[in-house]
């Protein structure tokens, strides 16, 4: 309830913050919100006396040290006028503000407009134009930007001797990127990683790891060891010109480019730093495919468990320990694929 408080000459606005602090009751919160909100939407239908008009109300109704009034007392408060007025009444009488559901369906309706008027097909074209190029590296939005005032609108209309020296690289890496990788410069990218990360565990994941001759990626787990952070040993990689380009690097995922040697071409690799005991989940699930995941999942589910790539858990939310990928099958009651079967 409100503390009953004496009500002050009508018209006068105390100063805040002097006295007893204000207690408001949910009501009110709710009423001086929506003037707030009524001010913002005004704002962008451009109605900048109506706009300023609420906004003003919401700071007198906020400043106003007593419960809300109505009547009289409400219509004699300095700066609150009869448009203002009548919403509290309103409110008070309905629970509702009818002036603001009209505002709010107004306001979605404009900016509808404004979407459709703004992104025109070209629009839209010169958009996705100028994120394409950007996926070169080296290119920003500026430069795509250019390019696409150039008239450029695809890979193809990109002439390779405007571009600059790094331009030129990022371009051709885009389109080797998208070559399959043969499975003999994995086997080699394998050998140097067995040289180099001496200390740490390690398993080539996705197609490879299924026996694929060619794979579009290398995705490597790398087992949570003390001593080594992920950016430490990207940082060591990058010191061997192993790596050549990050594209992101967090705590536990880092996607980049590497090269075996100036003379080899740029591919795309994937690694994720995983703790021992979530190793058999995460190898499985990043081995593959896609369809058997999505198939262990759902026989998951259909035993009451939740299977992801750290945990199987039962409903209760109690963990079914997997200390193997093997052991991961048994729970499901599946018998074992071996990396090479578990395409289709
Ligand atoms: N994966 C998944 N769901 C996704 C992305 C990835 O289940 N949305 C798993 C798949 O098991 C996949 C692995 O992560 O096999 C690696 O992903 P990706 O490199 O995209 O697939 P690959 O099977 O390795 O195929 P590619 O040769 O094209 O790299
Ligand atoms: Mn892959």
């Amino acid at each position: 309830m409100e503390p009953s408080q004496p009500r002050p000459p009508a018209g006068q606005i105390p100063i805040i913050g002097q006295g007893v602090p204000i207690v408001r009751s949910e009501k009110d919160k709710i009423l001086i919100l929506a003037f707030r909100e009524m001010a913002k939407l005004y704002g962008k239908l451009s109605e900048k006396y109506r706009q300023r008009a609420f906004n003003m109300a919401a700071d007198i109704l906020s400043n106003y040290p007593h419960s809300i009034p109505t009547g009289a007392a409400l219509r004699n408060i300095h700066g609150i006028g009869e448009s203002s007025a009548s919403v509290v009444e309103e409110w008070f009488q309905t629970g509702k503000i009818q002036r603001l559901e009209d505002l709010r369906k107004r306001v979605s309706e404009y900016e509808s407009r404004i979407t459709l008027v703004v992104k025109s097909p070209e629009m839209i074209q010169m958009e996705n134009t100028i994120a394409l190029f950007q996926t070169i590296h080296g290119v920003g939005p500026k430069i795509a930007e250019k390019w696409y005032l150039k008239g450029w609108r695809t890979l193809d209309d990109i002439k390779i001797d405007e571009l600059s020296n790094a331009q030129q690289i990022g371009f051709q890496n885009l389109a080797v990127l998208k070559e399959k990788i043969p499975r003999s410069e994995i086997d080699i990218f394998k050998k140097y990683l067995e040289r180099m990360l001496l200390n740490v565990q390690f398993q080539i994941c996705g197609s490879y790891r299924r026996g694929a001759v060619e794979s579009g990626d290398i995705d490597v787990l790398l087992m949570e060891t003390e001593g080594y952070t992920l950016s430490y040993i990207v940082q060591e990689m990058t010191k061997r010109n192993l790596i050549v380009d990050q594209l992101a690097l967090g705590q536990t995922k880092f996607m980049g480019i590497i090269k075996l040697s100036p003379t080899h071409k740029p591919r795309r690799l994937d690694l994720r730093l995983v703790s021992k005991d979530v190793w058999s989940f995460a190898t499985l699930y990043f081995t593959g495919c896609g369809e058997l995941n999505i198939k262990m999942r759902r026989k998951a589910i259909t035993m009451g468990l939740t299977l992801n790539e750290y945990c199987l858990t039962k409903s209760t939310g109690e963990i079914i320990a997997c200390p193997s990928e093997e052991s991961i099958f048994r729970a499901l009651g599946m018998s074992y694929l071996p990396p090479t079967k578990r395409d289709n």
